[in-house]
């Protein structure tokens, strides 16, 4: 695997960062994670776009420009040949001293790798997933696709222990996004998501779905989640780059309408997929 480091393109094996880096030390920095199609970038300006963000939010100076970072993914693409891959791309303040304020004179440290992009699982589709609801015990910048991410590492991995695929967050009796994926609920016919706020990250996968909605006269409103809208819900999602759609089933062990993926699921899915072969084909 060839990854980019700093302006240089070399193996992971030799790719080297400083044990003072303030990403190692700290978690002092933001990533981006952009799904690719038969060599294409999936919504690239609006992934350049949040990671622009991101940087402002923690005041970290923009070490690319636009064209900078196109061509750099570009680059990065060329040695990294494949079908459907992502690209993980990651800044942190660089390397200093450890001191918590910002270090004077330090540049960012820019990382990027490519990584195999594996279809969900055919059986997903007949089944559907399992999922767990948890408090919330994040910061209150959830908008910043910030790479401290020891809460949500923790919630997955509590998930994971109880026989689930992701964990669904509770905040002040409303259901927030997935430990790394935001929410969807279907009630009566309509689907539901929770508005963008600093409580939850604005997913690009999210805003595609709510897209395609409008595009295909699906109903869906972006209003809060509560706890008895989820525990009532007909049909739960979760939606993230490297999942696509992903149908919860199960919700803390109890079925999710008939405990199939639903009808509305299924008809987002194909929307969506319809949407990637565009992509691969150049239309969008
Ligand atoms: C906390 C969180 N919410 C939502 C998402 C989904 O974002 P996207 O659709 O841009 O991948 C992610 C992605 O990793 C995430 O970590």
């Amino acid at each position: 695997m060839t990854v980019y480091l700093n302006g240089e393109y070399l193996p992971e094996s030799e790719a080297r960062v400083s044990v003072l880096d303030r990403g190692f030390l700290f978690g002092d920095g933001v990533y981006e994670v952009v799904p690719v199609y038969g060599g294409r970038c999936l919504r690239l300006e609006e992934h350049l776009d949040r990671l622009e963000r991101s940087l402002a939010a923690v005041r970290i100076e923009p070490p690319l420009d636009r064209a900078g970072w196109r061509d750099m993914l570009t680059r990065l693409l060329e040695h990294n040949p494949g079908e459907d891959r992502s690209v993980y791309l990651q800044v942190t303040r660089g390397v200093a001293r450890r001191d918590h304020a910002f270090p004077a004179d330090t540049s960012p440290t820019v990382f990027a790798m490519v990584n195999a992009l594996t279809p969900p699982d055919p059986a997903v589709r007949e089944t559907g997933v399992a999922a767990v609801t948890m408090p919330d015990t994040r910061w209150s910048r959830c908008d910043i696709k910030a790479i401290t991410l020891l809460a949500n590492i923790l919630a997955r991995q509590q998930a994971v222990e109880a026989g689930a695929t992701e964990a669904i967050l509770m905040r002040g009796g409303r259901a927030t996004e997935g430990a790394a994926s935001n929410l969807f609920v279907v009630g009566d016919g309509v689907i539901v998501t929770p508005p963008k706020d600093q409580s939850l990250l604005p997913g690009i996968t999210r805003d595609l779905v709510v897209e395609l909605a409008a595009d295909h006269g699906i109903p869906l409103m972006e209003a809060p989640v509560t706890e008895a809208d989820l525990r009532a819900a007909e049909e739960i999602w979760l939606t993230s780059s490297t999942k696509e759609i992903l149908p919860v089933t199960r919700l803390d062990g109890v079925p999710v309408g008939d405990g199939r993926p639903g009808p509305v699921w299924a008809r987002m899915m194909k929307h969506y997929q319809t949407y990637k072969q565009q992509l691969r084909e150049g239309r969008v």
